[in-house]
């Protein structure tokens, strides 16, 4: 099947002989199973049998969605979970719990995986070192100083939309015996599949493009198969499980993906193609840019023809509070901190997603104070640069 027909099929109806199969899989609310025997309960809690016993360890409507998530990322298994940053959590337990305890992350990742890092595994004597990943040398240079048991990066970077050789990153991770986890919130798996590319654990934030309609916060997991049990057992304990509404709701947002990503896609590429020529536009950052520094990586691993639905740009000589005002003026673009919603969403770096970074840090790694990042929406490309354009020429 091609993309476009797994998202709407994979994990839905299941036939079972003599029995009727719903269209669509049920919302299973229901928190506790029991069978006509005993003796069945025991198999299905020992593992020795399939079934459902405890909505923690499973649950009917998060394994359809855990399914179609494993058929998409071309995993062996998925767990869906309560949030993205939940989904992250468990992807670095599972990858280090046999392994030595350092992470080598991208230095330009979400900040709350920093968070996660620096707060909550650094404590506990994981050793986390930062690198920018699309330098291969550099790389090297830090799995030399100190070998990783993981190695993490995002498909796609945010703000700036960088993109790391991942085929060489996965070699790197498997002769250094580390796992090599990515989140690939931005790019979905209708553009990057980290799994066919050598990666060994992919996380989403669902709350973005899979679940796509701004109204579900959940996170997802898919894993080779080396990984896929300690995931399991790791959710089995902790318990860090989606709800199974929000489950529905995901798989219902899933079925669109297709149409609603290419959309956003072709969207950001008009975009991109229009702002250049702005007069209150200094810089444009996007995947098509003949000129990207990663070109050859975005053409090893992105689906032909596309080149994502984000893109940031400078507003020309803009301080924090120009940028303000320009948010402030925006009618129907929505100034909120998430992306993948059909409605296109502008965020300002500074003020969000690397409100926590030092402006010398952010210098550092290239976010200006005039830099806004667009997620385009599945609105008519015209409105969306009507908006803008009224709001840049009003500052
Ligand atoms: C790339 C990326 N990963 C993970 C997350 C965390 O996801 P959630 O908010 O669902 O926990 C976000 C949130 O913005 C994100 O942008």
């Amino acid at each position: 099947m091609k993309f476009e027909s797994e998202v709407v099929h994979a994990g839905d109806r299941k036939r079972v002989p003599g029995q009727m199969v719903p269209s669509t899989t049920p919302i299973h609310l229901g928190t506790t199973y029991f069978y006509d025997s005993a003796a069945t309960l025991d198999r299905v809690l020992g593992d020795e049998e399939d079934g459902f016993c405890y909505s923690r360890y499973a649950n009917p409507t998060n394994v359809a969605l855990e399914e179609l998530c494993t058929t998409l990322e071309r995993g062996h298994g998925a767990l869906a979970t309560a949030s993205g940053m939940a989904a992250i959590q468990i992807a670095f337990q599972a990858a280090l719990i046999d392994r030595r305890h350092a992470v080598l992350a991208s230095n330009s990742v979400y900040g709350a995986t920093i968070g996660l890092l620096d707060q909550i595994f650094s404590p506990f004597e994981v050793q986390i070192a930062y690198v920018d990943i699309c330098d291969i040398a550099a790389v090297e240079k830090a799995i030399r100083n100190q070998p990783p048991g993981c190695i993490f990066l995002e498909s796609i970077s945010n703000p700036l939309l960088r993109v790391g050789d991942m085929k060489k990153l996965a070699a790197l991770a498997q002769s250094a015996g580390a796992a090599l986890v990515v989140d690939n919130t931005f790019a979905t798996p209708m553009l990057v599949r980290p799994l066919e590319l050598g990666a060994n654990i992919v996380v989403h934030s669902a709350t973005k493009y899979l679940a796509g309609h701004g109204d579900v916060l959940g996170g997802v997991i898919v894993a080779d198969q080396a990984h896929h049990q300690s995931i399991r057992m790791l959710s089995r304990i902790a318990g860090p499980v989606l709800g199974p509404f929000e489950s529905y709701l995901t798989m219902r947002g899933i079925k669109t993906l297709a149409l609603r990503y290419g959309r956003q896609c072709q969207n950001a590429f008009r975009l991109a193609e229009w702002l250049p020529a702005h007069p209150k536009v200094e810089r444009v950052y996007y995947c098509s840019d003949p000129h990207h520094p990663d070109v050859l990586n975005i053409k090893q691993s992105f689906a032909p023809g596309l080149f994502g639905a984000i893109l940031s740009f400078e507003i020309k000589d803009a301080i924090r509070d120009t940028v303000l005002r320009f948010m402030d003026r925006l009618k129907m673009v929505v100034p909120g901190t998430s992306l993948g919603d059909v409605h296109t969403l502008l965020l300002y770096p500074v003020m969000a997603s690397h409100r926590d970074v030092s402006p010398k840090m952010r210098e550092r790694m290239g976010i200006r104070e005039n830099l806004v990042r667009v997620a385009a929406g599945i609105e008519a490309a015209e409105d969306i640069m009507a908006d803008l354009d009224q709001a840049l020429r009003s500052v």
